[in-house]
């Protein structure tokens, strides 16, 4: 589906449906419809049907009828001043559907200046655009569609210049790019894991990089079984160790057409485990199912980085992914094993399921060595960080407050689901061996979040800010948001991060 910003005279030649918005507002007890915004013609036109007898604008309402042979939807969007950008993202995400699911236009078009509930019409065609190509997302990798679905082209038009305008088109543009993003994304996170192995999964970043980042002058390594040996990555090797496929660094780098020498440079880290049987320490089959989704924090991370790099953000931004599955075989490691990591600190195994750690670990101990001034990782780390916060909510920690905060407000511009957890000295101490310097699991369940968080800070170099944002419970199945699968990926998360590495106070 693609979507274009048009003036009003192609969209009459275009689209077989035009959608007007309307909002409600209360008086002496009764909810009117506020059509404040539509052209009087068509405004005439609508109140002399019958049906707009009974429409009163709430969220959810629609009405059809025909304006000089074109047919007309009127939908309802409830009172304008609570469509806060949540609220009108959700209400274009349930309008798409519906509209997607009638299968009868190919073309439909949304007059933009009903639509705004945002006083800013670059902002509004944002979120609608942003609604309308997440919503549209399907994974169809291996299971063919009974028939295409018709529709395929959105039209997003202006009766006048400013609803047309090069800031429009730009927002519209925008958007494109930041879900195209997150579509690869959730596309990545839902391929299984006899596709996606850490091998298939380095060319595909490679080959993405190569054909869809062209001219942005990114800088590729990959790093195979031999190099991470050279690298001394004992513990993303001992989780790999039984794996049937070499283990792989995937190291970009962008660098902006302006620097000066007090550019910031960010480093991601993203745990990239395409299948977690648990190892050793082995998942019941209940636990293990869905397990394709322990490599979403290296998912995230390159598409945040796919589309700051889009955006031409004006910071300097590497990208590391830590890949390997966490398999079982003969030589798989096993408990009690003391390992040691890149950065010279050992590590006793208590349980191999405790895996994304290890594989983080090491990768961030590599970042480091590139002397970033932030660091920013993501994983699916901890069943805990479901205990603690919840399945739709994404867990923050890290060693420097103005980073959580900067990053915060990064998540509120984007609506998304994101709370700050303290690291107290408590959790790490709880994570020291009695003969290693670490170990990978603490004493108890409690607080499992946080001590997981705790472990990786350790790998983190002095003078380096960081900031650790365990996704386990909004990798996946967030159907309760309209623009997300109810099974499956969701994507989450990379708006709030492309954002920051964009647009965010470093
Ligand atoms: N990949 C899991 C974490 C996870 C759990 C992600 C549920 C998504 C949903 C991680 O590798 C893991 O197994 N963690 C263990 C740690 C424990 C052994 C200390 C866990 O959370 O149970
Ligand atoms: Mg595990
Ligand atoms: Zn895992």
């Amino acid at each position: 589906m693609k979507i274009t910003v048009e003036s009003l005279k192609s969209t009459y030649e275009k689209s077989q449906l035009m959608v007007l918005a309307a909002f409600s507002k209360e008086s002496n007890g009764k909810t009117q419809p506020v059509l404040s915004t539509w052209p009087k013609e068509i405004k005439d036109c609508f109140l002399s049907t019958v049906d707009s007898k009974f429409f009163e604008g709430k969220a959810g309402q629609t009405s059809f009828f025909e304006f000089l042979g074109e047919g007309v939807l009127a939908i309802g969007f409830g009172e304008k001043t609570k469509l806060k950008k949540e609220n009108l993202r959700q209400e274009c995400s349930k309008l798409y559907t519906k509209l997607k699911a009638k299968d009868v236009y190919h073309t439909v078009a949304f007059d933009l200046d009903t639509f705004n509930s945002l006083r800013s019409l670059p902002d509004t065609a944002a979120i609608m655009s942003e609604a309308f190509y997440l919503t549209d997302y399907t994974y169809t990798k291996f299971k063919k569609l009974d028939h295409e679905p018709k529709l395929k082209h959105v039209i997003i038009f202006g009766r006048d210049n400013k609803a047309t305008s090069a800031k429009v088109k730009a927002s519209v543009e925008s958007s494109k790019m930041t879900t195209s993003a997150m579509n690869i994304c959730r596309n990545l996170i839902n391929d299984p894991p006899n596709i996606l192995n850490s091998e298939s999964y380095a060319k595909f970043v490679e080959k993405d990089v190569k054909t869809n980042l062209k001219g942005h002058g990114i800088k590729i390594k990959i790093l195979n079984k031999a190099d991470i040996k050279k690298e001394k990555m004992g513990l993303l090797l001992s989780v790999n160790a039984a794996s049937a496929y070499e283990p792989r660094i995937v190291h970009l780098s962008y660098t902006p057409k302006k620097t000066t020498k007090n550019t910031k440079h960010i480093a991601l880290v993203g745990k990239g485990v395409t299948f977690d049987t648990g190892g050793v320490s082995l998942k019941p089959s209940g636990a293990m199912v869905g397990m394709k989704t322990d490599m979403g924090g290296s998912a995230t991370v390159y598409a945040a980085f796919r589309a700051a790099v889009q955006h031409e953000s004006p910071y300097k931004i590497s990208c590391f992914l830590g890949i390997t599955d966490n398999a079982l075989s003969a030589n798989a490691t096993v408990p009690d094993s003391v390992i040691k990591s890149r950065s010279g600190k050992t590590v006793e195994i208590g349980n191999t399921d405790a895996e994304g750690r290890l594989v983080l670990a090491d990768t961030i101990d590599y970042a480091c060595s590139f002397n970033p001034d932030e660091l920013i990782d993501a994983a699916t780390l901890t069943g805990a960080c479901l205990i603690a916060v919840g399945g739709k909510v994404c867990a923050a920690m890290g060693n420097d407050d103005k980073l959580l905060n900067n990053f915060l407000k990064s998540t509120k511009e984007k609506s998304e689901l994101v709370v700050g957890l303290p690291l107290f000295d408590i959790y790490i101490k709880d994570m020291k061996s009695e003969i290693a310097d670490l170990k990978n699991i603490g004493g108890s369940r409690n607080a499992g979040c946080q001590k997981a968080g705790a472990f990786l800070g350790e790998f983190v170099k002095e003078g380096v800010s960081w900031m650790h944002l365990d996704i386990a419970g909004v990798a996946d199945s967030q159907g309760y948001l309209p623009y997300c699968p109810n099974n499956g990926a969701s994507g989450l998360i990379v708006r709030s991060l492309g954002h920051y590495l964009t647009n965010g106070k470093i």
